[in-house]
Parts: structure tokens; sequence; C-alpha cells
């Protein structure tokens, strides 16, 4: 595995391989790697000849009270991972190389940024609309991969790449989770051992609506009140939001016809958990 720190080499390197018609895949990551970035990476590698993962904790993307000082970082653990797992390129430029002093553009993708997770942290998209972008515009992949855990982030990449014509191809990966069911995130780390057992309300309340809808219950606010109900009942959880919507352009539903998304987000001690389930009527 070679690292390249240099967009200038990024490029080059791409230029060539693109020149020898090789398929580029891309997983872009924030680093401290975890089982569900892991299963991207293999993903990512049977999807392309070559393989280029990003390692870069991109400042755009934290609100200014959010956790990007403190988010957790181990390059040389993650290095050691990739290098174990038949990476070509590990891409980790530094802030200045990806934001120089003068930046100045930034790219929304208007209606998906505001519902859900947008709501919650004003500028979260644009950040990550920008970062991944300039990745495409760096690396040039022809596929990337995307945990569909962060559904609404996979959504607005998915636009973005439609509507500024880039020639990636998108692919949505299905949410990997522990053993107990919790979806595994970096954040999963700022859990207390208490507050580890707290965070499987997440689950609990997902899997509730699931057996409403499968028992022909179609009315969103009985779905959402038993939601509610469950996190309630965790007294180290916070609920921030729950809504049922449309899982293609994110805009509320009230009754369940075909398909219906619902999302949560949940604070716990430092954590923001956020999880989601597909209902089917
Ligand atoms: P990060 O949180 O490091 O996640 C990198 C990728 O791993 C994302 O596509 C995310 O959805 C996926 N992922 C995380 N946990 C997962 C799980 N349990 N199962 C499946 N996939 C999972 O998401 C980001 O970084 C950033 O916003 C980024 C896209 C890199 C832009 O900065």
């Amino acid at each position: 595995m070679r690292g390249i720190k240099s967009i200038r080499e990024m490029r080059d390197w791409s230029e060539e391989q693109r020149l020898q018609k090789k398929r580029i895949a891309l997983v872009p990551t924030m680093g401290f790697l975890h089982e569900g970035h892991l299963a991207l990476v293999c993903d990512g590698r049977r999807r392309g000849d070559l393989l280029v993962v990003s390692i870069f904790v991109n400042p755009t993307q934290f609100a200014p009270n959010e956790d990007f000082n403190t988010y957790p970082q181990d390059f040389a653990r993650d290095r050691k991972i990739l290098a174990g797992e038949d990476v070509d390129i590990l891409f980790h430029p530094s802030q200045s190389e990806m934001y120089p002093a003068g930046y100045q553009t930034n790219v929304e993708v208007d209606q998906l940024s505001q519902f859900l997770c947008g709501a919650e942290r004003p500028g979260h998209f644009r950040g990550v609309a920008t970062v991944l972008v300039k990745l495409f515009n760096i690396v040039r992949p022809h596929v990337a991969v995307f945990g569909k855990k962060d559904y609404q982030q996979f959504l607005v990449v998915r636009r973005l790449v439609e509507d500024l014509n880039f020639d990636v191809e998108v692919v949505g990966f299905p949410t990997v989770r522990e053993d107990d069911g919790l979806a595994i995130s970096s954040r999963n780390h700022y859990l207390s051992e208490q507050e580890r057992t707290a965070a499987l309300c997440l689950r609990r309340a997902l899997g509730r609506a699931e057996a409403l809808v499968q028992q022909g219950e179609r009315d969103g606010k009985g779905i959402l009140q038993e939601v509610k109900a469950e996190i309630a009942n965790e007294p180290l959880a916070r609920l921030e939001y729950v809504q049922l919507c449309d899982p293609e352009n994110l805009e509320a539903i009230e009754t369940i016809q075909d398909k219906a998304l619902l999302a949560l987000s949940v604070r716990i001690g430092k954590a923001r958990l956020i999880d989601h389930s597909l209902l089917r009527a």
C-alpha cells in the first residue's frame, strides 16, 4: 500500500491508471476505522481494479459546537489495518492541502440537506458535499462506496453526482452492526459501558416500529409515538429526532403506503447516534 499526502501526486497516480484503462474504486472515510469501514473496503476491492481509501477528518462538515477537535483518530493503527486489506493507495491529505488559505467555494445540495440530520446540524451536508466533490476531482474514481448507515449522506452524494454530472458510480452498502444490533460507528467509542447498553434502545425502537408495520399499522403518528416511548424508557437517552419519510426525497409522510424510511437520532452521553429502518407495507 502506498501512502499519498499530496493532491498533485494523487492526481498523477490516477491519471496514469486511467491511461492504462484501470477501474479505480474509492472509499472515503474520516479514519478511526472499524468493521463498518472495512466492509466498504472489501466491497470497493471487488468493484475496481485498484482501490483508494481516503482518510481525512473534514473540518467543514463539523459545526463550531461539534466534536471536530475531539473526533477520535489513530492514524498509525488505521494505516496498519489498511495495509492488511489489499488497499493500493491510502490518500491522507493535510487540512492545509485540502483547504489552503483563501479557500471559499462550497457545494450545497439544497433540499435533501434540509431534513433529518441536516436540520440538526446546519452546514453539515454542505461540508460533506464539498469535500466529496474535491475528493472525486482529485482521485477521479470510477466508483465510490458509501455506507447506508449514513442514509441521508448516501442520498446527498447520489444527488450531487447526478446533478453535477460526475462520472462516478455511487454504491450504497448496508449498515454493519455489532452482534447485539448496534450500528457500528466511530462515535460509539465515546460511550461508557453503561451508555453502550443504553444505546441498544435505538435498535429496540426501530424493531418495535418494524413489528407494528408487520402487524398492519400504517399510521405514522402511532408508529412515531411507540418509537418515542421506547427511547423515553431509556433514562440515558435523549431523542434528537425521529421521522417517517419518503426514502427517496426525505419528505415527511403520514401514512405508510408502500415504503417509508424511519430515521432517528439519539444523544447518549457525548455521542450522537443515528440509525434507520426501511419499513415496507
Ligand atoms: P466516516 O464516518 O468515517 O464513514 C466513512 C464511510 O463509512 C461512510 O460512507 C459511512 O456511511 C460508512 N460507515 C460508517 N459506519 C458504517 C457501518 N456501521 N456500516 C456501514 N457503513 C458504515 O461518513 C464519513 O466518514 C464522512 O462524512 C465522509 C463521507 C468521509 C466525508 O467526509
